[in-house]
C-alpha cells in the first residue's frame, strides 16, 4: 500500500460532478477490513453493531475472527484469504481449511494474495510470480471447481501491479497446462487496492476494466491517505457515491476501521477517533448519521476495556495480522 499513482491515465470511466448526496447512504456492498489491535478488543464489536451495513468482511487469514463466530454468515459473510506464500509451494494447507471450514459456514468467496508484488516492509507479500502461480493451481483452482467464487490477487496501486498480474497469470497458465493443450487460470472477479485521490481511482479502476473486460470488481482496500479531514471526507463521498453506482463494483472495503493514533493512512482516513468513537467518516460508511466526532479526538486509552473469553484465541489472531499490516 501506499504507492501512488496518478499517471497512464484511462479516463473513459472518469465521471466527476456527482450530485451532492442528501445524509448518509447505507449500502450492501460494504465490508470490513479488519485490523484489530489487542489493546482495544472493545473496538471489535463496534462493525457489526447495528445500525450497521456491513454485509462482509476479511481479516487477511484462512478463518474467521472469533469475534464475529455469534453473526451468522447470511448476515455477515466471512472471506477467507490465501495472503502470501506458504512454507512450500507445494503446500495445501489454505484448501484444505476451506474445505474444513465450508462444512461449518457457508464460504461462497474467496481472496488471494495480498499486494504481492510489494514488500513486506509495507504489508505486501511479496511474491515471485511463478511461485504464486504453483500455489494458486494448487490452492484456488480447486476452490473454484467446487463452485466456490475465486478474487485475483489484490496488488498495489502502483504499476508494478498490472505488470505483476500479467506475469502470474502468463506463469499460471504453463502451470496449469503442464504440457498439454493450453488452459488459462480462471477467476471470477478482480480485486484492486487504492491509495490517493479519486480520480487516479477512477484511472486505475479503468486500466483494470480495459485488462480484464467484463469481470466484477471488489476494491478491498482504498483511501485517500495523509490529507486533511475536509478532502478526506470529501473523497470518502465520491468514491462511496461512485462505488455504490457502478454495477460492476460487487464489494468494496475501506482502509481504516482503526483508531486514528495507530492509523498507518494519516489520523483523517481512520473510522474511529483515538478514544475509540466513531468519526463521521465512519458513522458514514456503517450508513448512520454524521457524528461530528474530530479523528484526533481523544487520549488513544479511553473506551473502558472489556475482557471477553474469546480474547486469548482473538490475541494470536491479531498479532498474525498485525504482523503484516501496521
Ligand atoms: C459528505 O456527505 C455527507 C452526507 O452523507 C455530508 O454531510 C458532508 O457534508 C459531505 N462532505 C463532503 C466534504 O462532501
Ligand atoms: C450460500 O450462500 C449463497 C450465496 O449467498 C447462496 O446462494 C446459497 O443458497 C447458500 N447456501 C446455503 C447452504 O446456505
Ligand atoms: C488464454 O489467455 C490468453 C491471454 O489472455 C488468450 O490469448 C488465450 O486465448 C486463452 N486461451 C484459452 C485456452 O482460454
Ligand atoms: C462484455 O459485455 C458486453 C455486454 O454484455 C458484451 O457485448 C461484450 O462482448 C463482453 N466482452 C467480453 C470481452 O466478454
Ligand atoms: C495498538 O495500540 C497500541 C496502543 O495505542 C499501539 O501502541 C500499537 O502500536 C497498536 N498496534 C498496532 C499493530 O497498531
Amino acid at each position: 500500500m501506499l504507492h501512488q499513482f496518478l499517471g497512464g491515465a484511462v479516463l473513459g470511466m472518469l465521471c466527476l460532478g456527482v450530485p451532492a448526496t442528501a445524509g448518509p447512504l447505507a449500502s450492501p456492498k460494504r465490508g470490513l477490513a479488519f485490523t484489530p489491535n489487542t489493546s482495544f478488543p472493545q473496538d471489535n464489536t463496534i462493525w457489526t453493531t447495528k445500525p450497521s451495513d456491513l454485509t462482509w468482511y476479511y481479516n487477511y487469514q484462512p478463518n474467521p475472527s472469533s469475534d464475529f463466530e455469534s453473526v451468522p454468515q447470511s448476515e455477515f459473510e466471512f472471506v477467507p484469504m490465501l495472503w502470501g506464500t506458504p512454507s512450500s509451494p507445494s503446500d495445501t494447507t489454505f484448501l484444505e481449511t476451506v474445505k474444513k471450514l465450508k462444512n461449518k459456514i457457508n464460504i461462497t468467496n474467496v481472496l488471494s494474495f495480498n499486494e504481492p508484488d510489494g514488500p513486506f516492509k509495507y504489508g505486501g507479500s511479496n511474491m515471485d510470480p511463478d511461485v504464486a502461480a504453483e500455489v494458486w493451481v494448487r490452492n484456488l483452482e480447486p476452490l473454484r471447481a467446487m463452485g466456490i467464487r475465486v478474487g485475483l490477487p489484490a496488488c498495489t496501486g502502483a504499476p508494478s501491479g498490472l505488470a505483476w498480474l500479467k506475469l502470474f497469470l502468463n506463469s499460471c497458465s504453463k502451470v496449469l497446462s503442464n504440457g498439454g493443450p493450453t488452459r488459462n487460470c480462471t477467476f471470477d472477479f478482480v480485486t484492486l487496492h487504492w491509495y490517493g485521490g479519486f480520480e487516479g481511482l477512477a484511472s486505475h479502476m479503468g486500466e483494470y476494466s480495459a485488462t480484464f473486460p467484463n469481470k466484477t470488481m471488489w476494491i478491498t482496500e482504498y483511501n485517500l491517505d495523509h490529507q486533511d479531514l475536509m478532502s478526506t471526507q470529501s473523497f470518502y463521498n465520491t468514491s462511496a457515491e461512485y462505488f455504490d453506482r457502478l454495477d460492476f463494483v460487487e464489494r468494496y472495503s475501506l482502509f481504516g476501521a482503526f483508531r486514528s493514533h495507530v492509523s498507518n493512512v494519516g489520523p483523517n482516513a481512520a473510522m474511529l477517533s483515538s478514544d475509540g468513537q466513531l468519526t463521521d467518516i465512519g458513522a458514514w460508511y456503517l450508513g448512520r448519521e454524521g457524528t461530528g466526532v474530530q479523528p484526533t479526538s481523544g487520549d488513544g486509552k479511553s473506551g473502558g476495556f472489556r475482557s471477553s473469553p474469546s480474547m486469548m484465541a482473538l490475541a494470536g489472531a491479531v498479532i498474525a495480522a498485525a504482523a503484516f499490516r501496521f
